[in-house]
C-alpha cells in the first residue's frame, strides 16, 4: 500500500531536508543489507506476487517541494557520482508542479516522501500536508524551536493529519533534553521516542551524495535513522 510523508516545519533549519534524504534511503532499502534484522522489512511487505519480500527495496519517491533545492542538490551530487538506483527517484515538486507530480509519483511509487520549504510557500506546505499519511516535524531541542513549532502542528491538524514530532541535534548528556521531552510529552505533543544525536556522520554523508545507512551502517547515527524510520514507519502504518 502507498504510503506518503511529508516533512515539514515552518521554522528554517530544523532538519526537514537531513530527515527527509536519510529516511528515504532507508526505507528505500539502501544500505540496510548489512544490517538484516536491526531493521524489520517485513513490516513494509511487498505483495508482489512472490508473497511478503522480507528485505524488499521499495520504490521510493522523493519530492522537493523547496526552492532552495538541497534535496535536489544532494540527489545531483549521487547521480553524478553513483549509479543508479531504480528505486529512488527525486522529482522537484515546488509551485504549481506539486499535484502532477504527486499524481505521477503515485501511480508508481510504494512510497513517497515530501520536503517542504521553510515558511514561504505555506500553499505548497499545505498540499503536501493535506496528501501525506503521517507529518514529520523535525524539532532542535531549544524552547524557541519547540514554539516555533506550534504553528506547523497546528497546520497538520486544522488539516486532519496524523503528526509525529523528531527531535533533532540531541547533544549527548543533555538534561534540558529530558526535561523538555518530559514536558513535551505532558503537554500532548505527540513525540516520537526516537530522535537523532548532534552528528556529522548526518551531514557528511549528505554531502557523498549518501545516506548513513549506506555510507557508515554501523554508526550511531545510522542506527538512530533505522529506529526512526521504524517508528515513523509503524505509525504511518
Ligand atoms: N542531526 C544532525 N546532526 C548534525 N547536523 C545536522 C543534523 N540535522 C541537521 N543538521 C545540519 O543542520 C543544517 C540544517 O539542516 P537541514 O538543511 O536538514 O534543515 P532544513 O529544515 O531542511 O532547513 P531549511 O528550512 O532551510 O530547508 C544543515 O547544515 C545540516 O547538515
Ligand atoms: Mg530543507
Amino acid at each position: 500500500m502507498l504510503r506518503i510523508i511529508t516533512v515539514a516545519q515552518q521554522k528554517g533549519g530544523a532538519g526537514k531536508t537531513t530527515l527527509a534524504a536519510h529516511l528515504a534511503m532507508a526505507w528505500a532499502g539502501l544500505g540496510t543489507e548489512q544490517r538484516g534484522n536491526a531493521f524489520r522489512w517485513s513490516a513494509f511487505g511487498r505483495n508482489n506476487g512472490s508473497g511478503l519480500v522480507g528485505k524488499a527495496k521499495r520504490r521510493v519517491y522523493l519530492l522537493d517541494l523547496d526552492p532552495q533545492e538541497s534535496l535536489s542538490d544532494w540527489f545531483r551530487v549521487r547521480e553524478e557520482r553513483y549509479e543508479a538506483d531504480d528505486n529512488l527517484i527525486l522529482r522537484q515538486a515546488g509551485g504549481w508542479r506539486l499535484s502532477g507530480e504527486l499524481s505521477r509519483a503515485r501511480r508508481d511509487a510504494d512510497l513517497i516522501v515530501i520536503d517542504t520549504p521553510p515558511h514561504g510557500d505555506t500553499s505548497a506546505t499545505r498540499l503536501a500536508v493535506r496528501a501525506a499519511d503521517l507529518v514529520i516535524v523535525p524539532t532542535q531541542l531549544s524552547p524557541m524551536d519547540v514554539w516555533a513549532s506550534k504553528s506547523t502542528l497546528e497546520l497538520i491538524e486544522r488539516e486532519g493529519k496524523q503528526a509525529i514530532m523528531v527531535l533533532n541535534r540531541v547533544p549527548p548528556r543533555a538534561r534540558l533534553a529530558d526535561e523538555l521531552m518530559h514536558a513535551l510529552k505532558a503537554a500532548g505533543m505527540p513525540l516520537a521516542s526516537a530522535h537523532l544525536g548532534n552528528r556529522i556522520a548526518f551531514a557528511s554523508s549528505l554531502m557523498e551524495g549518501k545516506g548513513v545507512t549506506e555510507s557508515a551502517p554501523k554508526s550511531l547515527a545510522a542506527a538512530e535513522i533505522r529506529l526512526l524510520a521504524g517508528e515513523v514507519w509503524r505509525k504511518a502504518a
